[in-house]
């Protein structure tokens, strides 16, 4: 059946979808900015960097459409707005794993940031291997409008998970996710390389700073709430 929609119907959905997109920008850069701001500080008062570098990016039309439809999430701007999370999602790649927590307790803290979810693959690595500390955070921004909290998923990880994941990611698609299992075991014992890396790196760091090797505490657990549970 061959759905009609004039000229000026297009271009109002158009600037819907342009709107709602924006807000997710505005608070993915909100997210940067206080991640800029904790670095810098960081920098300042304690003479060190726990950040290595921040990468941020808000879903294309194209990848949100696409998991819109895999998901069976209904094709309206509050649905989508309800189930789908990770439309805005910003990266922090620390050089150790204590300071991945660390930003991790900084960030949450903050008193106009909510917390939705958390998933610590840190502590619980998936079955490929997979590392990283995720949460969505809601974030207020405020628009012509009035306020809007914007949902965004910022992910902490080492370098060396980082490394991980990208080329595994690679290896994903170059398989079209079939991927022999021989590769999946090396990928595997490659993240066992990599976390074992992390932890001599973060030991030597220690030592040098005249500090001890403490593990990071354990995260209070955050409910999440059903309605964002992909
Ligand atoms: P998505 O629907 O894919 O976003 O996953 P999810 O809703 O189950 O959330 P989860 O927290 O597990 O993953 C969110 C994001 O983390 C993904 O979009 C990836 O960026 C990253 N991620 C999760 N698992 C893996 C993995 O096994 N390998 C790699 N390379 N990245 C992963
Ligand atoms: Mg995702």
């Amino acid at each position: 059946m061959a759905i009609t929609v004039s000229a000026a119907e297009l271009r109002e959905l158009r600037d819907e979808f342009e709107r709602f997109l924006m807000e997710y920008r505005f608070g993915m850069q909100e997210v940067e900015t206080k991640l800029g701001i904790l670095r810098d500080e960081f920098q300042l008062v304690h003479d060190y960097n726990p950040i290595e570098h921040v990468t941020s990016r808000v879903k294309s039309p194209d990848s949100l459409v696409e998991k819109v439809q895999r998901k069976g999430v209904e094709p309206d701007f509050s649905s989508i707005r309800e189930a789908i999370t990770d439309i805005a999602g910003v990266r922090v790649t620390c050089s150790f794993v204590a300071d991945a927590y660390r930003l991790f307790d900084l960030l949450t803290a903050q008193d106009d940031i909510t917390v939705l979810a958390v998933k610590d693959y840190i502590a619980h690595p998936k079955q490929n291997g997979y590392k990283s500390l995720h949460a969505i955070v809601e974030v207020p921004v405020f628009l012509s409008s009035g306020r809007v909290d914007v949902p965004v998923e910022v992910q902490f990880r080492t370098i060396a998970m980082d490394f991980w994941a990208s080329l595994e990611h690679k290896i994903y698609y170059k398989y079209d996710t079939k991927v022999p299992a021989e590769l999946l075991d090396s990928l595997k014992d490659a993240a066992e390389t990599a976390a074992e890396l992390d932890d001599r790196m973060e030991r030597l760091h220690s030592e040098i700073r005249g500090g001890s090797h403490v593990r990071p505490p354990q995260l209070r657990p955050v409910a999440p709430r059903p309605a964002i549970q992909a």
